[in-house]
């Protein structure tokens, strides 16, 4: 059970949302830019993201930083998000594959088959049970020479991203269907030491908003 929101009404929230979705932007979009200048998208052969939404990322990435051999499989619990992304991506279809799942957070892929494992702003609508469920898979699908890639609301740092933080969590325990089930969360400290070294941990705060930005090798 997704935090706050069963996964029938998160699939129901994002079918609603659509496109709007990428109005969110304005907050994202630095955490997206420093995932992309910390995780070497530019090595990467294989890449696994969970909850694409519109595929924006993922058209980022094929576009600008991905080698030309690269290829790309995402999935989404929201059939209107899968559709959406598929228009996106459409000009790399030979390499780019979005798929509707049930929410389940164990992907039909090989172990070591992946050499990034993508998350943007998903697991801040996991449970703390599920986001571990996902990290034990994304340590099963990655490469050992391989990364996880996270981003998603946590924290704030300084006051304005506090207020925010706290305004954020008030909401989302009032009404977690306003901000599409998510809620400020660390990642970082829910990653078992043992299993995973850090290699990029930043925390950027755009318009107050604080997201964490997460690179971390399996160990
Ligand atoms: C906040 S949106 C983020 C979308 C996109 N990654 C971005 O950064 O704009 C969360 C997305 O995760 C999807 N999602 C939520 N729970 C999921 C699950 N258990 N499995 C797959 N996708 C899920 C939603 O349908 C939605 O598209």
């Amino acid at each position: 059970m997704p935090a706050g929101l069963s996964v029938a009404d998160v699939e129901a929230v994002y079918d609603r949302v659509g496109r709007v979705q990428d109005a969110h932007r304005f907050y994202e979009a630095p955490a997206l830019r420093a995932l992309r200048t910390h995780a070497a998208f530019h090595r990467a052969e294989a890449v696994f993201e969970v909850g694409c939404g519109t595929g924006r990322l993922a058209a980022d990435l094929l576009r600008d930083d991905l080698p030309p051999s690269a290829t790309y499989r995402a999935v989404d619990l929201s059939a209107t998000m899968v559709e959406i992304a598929q228009a996106r991506l459409a000009s790399f279809a030979d390499r780019a594959s979005v798929r509707k799942t049930d929410g389940r957070l164990r992907f039909d892929c090989s172990a070591g088959g992946a050499d990034r494992v993508v998350a943007a702003y998903v697991l801040d609508l996991l449970s703390q049970r599920e986001v571990r469920t996902f990290l034990k898979e994304a340590h099963r699908l990655l490469a050992p020479s391989g990364s996880l890639c996270v981003t998603g609301l946590t924290d704030g740092r300084d006051l304005p991203s506090r207020v925010v933080a706290s305004l954020w969590r008030g909401l989302h325990r009032a009404r977690p269907a306003w901000v599409g089930g998510c809620r400020p969360l660390c990642v970082r400290a829910i990653l078992a030491p043992d299993r995973w070294r850090v290699v990029h941990h930043e925390v950027v705060t755009p318009w107050g908003v604080p997201s964490e930005v997460l690179v971390a090798r399996p160990l």
